[in-house]
């Protein structure tokens, strides 16, 4: 929601400066008026910039009680936009025709928008009645300093010249008073929507950069005793972890769903900090690192990791836009992540867009072959430590077995740590660590947890039952 409210508050700093701009001319137009049209009548004048105030008044007060209004309606506005997308985005649009809930949807968005629009069509409604009415005030004025005039043109004292002279420069004060009251009507918005941008600065990070030392190779990566829930909400997801990853190893990751794995992978890059226990890296807390040269050392896959509407080159050297590599380093991290073949199929080989959104031209790839350029972003990075959240759920059976080929290959020289569902790949990690609710309840190599009863053996017991055909 903060996030949302500072986002509307960026384009307001330059708002404010035109409007400061516009102000002082209208301002400057305004008294030069005002001097002139003073000589009519000073009452009549004084009469006329009194009356103009309300107005302006109460249209700052209508200003903030609007944009107040706005804050406070911010999750309707965040629901309808979300409503909006999921009827219009591709991903969606299977489900969407499958399940025939467009008019489902629309309902769903009618149902916000019915009272969101009302409430605000009553407000602003509001606004705009009273305003009308305030501004016929100065037109009044405007009246009585004409009729005053003509008055003295009837008495000689004044030529019919100077009534065209005054009633251009009458004019001339409505419109640059106008301009003044929008002008700061305007910076008044600016400055509440600014206010918010400075809000959202002042909350703080979920994780402080407080650590100076810059973090090049890892050794070594120890979890102490960790424990941690999700700000603002109940469930401890991680409890009293302890486990560690020596250099070079691969360690391997198991658990069932929500387990605890990609939580574990979010904690050791920092993106949270533990709430109690500690990570420690080459023997020193994580927290003493830099935070960008912590995640320097680690190339990871997220478990989601979406690819860009870039072209495919982009798509690869994205995950290190530094590094200054050549075209073969782009083709190796394709052909380790078992993609070469998409390359292949690409009209314009590297150059080539990887979606339609923006270029017709654009090819849209599978599941798994969006998968696969995921992964060769991963590998282009090359950081010391690897790490890949499920990078074969979407593989077929032949790319599979070749991304963990690499693996193997890629991290002889590397720490790796990896999680999968399909056990066989196990094969190529020196410790698996098994997570279940959030605690590690046993670790060691295959072999080891293979001979006890452990949970790791009946679950590596389900999935080779179904690959032993059964007579
Ligand atoms: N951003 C979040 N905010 C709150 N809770 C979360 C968040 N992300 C995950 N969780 C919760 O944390 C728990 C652990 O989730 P996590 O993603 O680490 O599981 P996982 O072991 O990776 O599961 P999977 O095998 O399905 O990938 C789950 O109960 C999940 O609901
Ligand atoms: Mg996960």
């Amino acid at each position: 929601m903060s996030l949302e409210m500072a986002k509307r508050s960026v384009l307001s700093v330059i708002s404010v400066l035109w409007s400061g701009l516009s102000c002082v001319s209208a301002l400057i137009t305004l008294i030069c008026a005002l001097l002139i049209i003073g000589k009519v009548s000073i009452p009549l004048t004084v009469l006329l910039v009194a009356v103009s105030l309300p107005s302006a008044i109460l249209n700052q007060t209508y200003t903030k009680k609007l944009y107040q209004w706005n804050l406070t309606h911010i999750k309707e506005e965040r629901q309808m936009n979300y409503l909006s997308f999921i009827m219009t985005d591709k991903s969606y649009a299977q489900e969407l025709r499958l399940f025939n809930i467009g008019d489902f949807l629309k309902e769903k968005f009618k149902a916000i928008w019915g009272p969101y629009f009302a409430k605000k069509k009553k407000l602003t409604k509001k606004r705009v009645f009273l305003v009308t009415l305030l501004s016929v005030l100065p037109q009044l004025c405007i009246l009585g300093i004409l009729a005053v005039l003509s008055l003295r043109i009837i008495n000689g004292n004044n030529t019919v010249g100077d009534y065209s002279l005054y009633s251009g420069l009458l004019a001339q004060f409505l419109s640059s008073l106008m301009a003044a009251l929008t002008s700061i009507i305007n910076i008044y918005d600016q400055k509440l929507r600014i206010h918010s941008f400075e809000e959202f600065e002042a909350i703080p990070n979920a994780v402080a950069n407080t650590g100076t030392e810059k973090l090049n190779e890892i050794t070594s990566i120890e979890f102490n005793d960790v424990s941690f829930r999700y700000p603002g909400t109940e469930k401890e997801v991680l409890q009293h972890i302890s486990f560690s990853v020596k250099k070079h190893e691969k360690v391997c990751l198991v658990g069932l769903n929500g387990a605890g794995k990609s939580t574990l992978i979010k904690l050791l890059l920092r993106f949270y900090d533990a709430e109690s226990g500690n990570i420690r890296i080459n023997g020193a807390d994580v927290k003493n690192y830099e935070i960008t040269s912590l995640r320097k050392a680690f190339s990871c896959l997220f478990q989601l990791s979406p690819n860009y509407a870039f072209t495919l080159r982009e798509n690869i050297t994205i995950s290190d836009i530094f590094k200054n590599a050549d075209e073969n380093d782009v083709l190796e991290a394709l052909y380790n992540s078992s993609a070469s073949d998409i390359l292949d199929q690409m009209a314009d080989g590297l150059d080539s867009y990887l979606s339609r959104a923006y270029e017709e031209n654009g090819t849209e790839l599978s599941g798994g072959q969006h998968q696969k350029i995921a992964l060769a972003r991963t590998f282009f990075r090359n950081s010391s430590v690897l790490i890949l959240d499920e990078p074969s759920a979407s593989l077929d059976p032949e790319s599979e077995y070749k991304v963990f080929c690499s693996l193997e290959k890629l991290s002889r020289g590397k720490t790796a740590i990896f999680t999968s569902h399909r056990l066989s790949n196990t094969i190529i990690a020196d410790k698996i660590i098994v997570i279940e609710n959030g605690t590690v309840i046993e670790q060691g190599t295959h072999d080891e947890l293979m001979e006890k009863a452990s949970r790791y053996a009946t679950f590596f017991t389900y999935q080779a039952d179904r690959y032993i055909r059964k007579k």
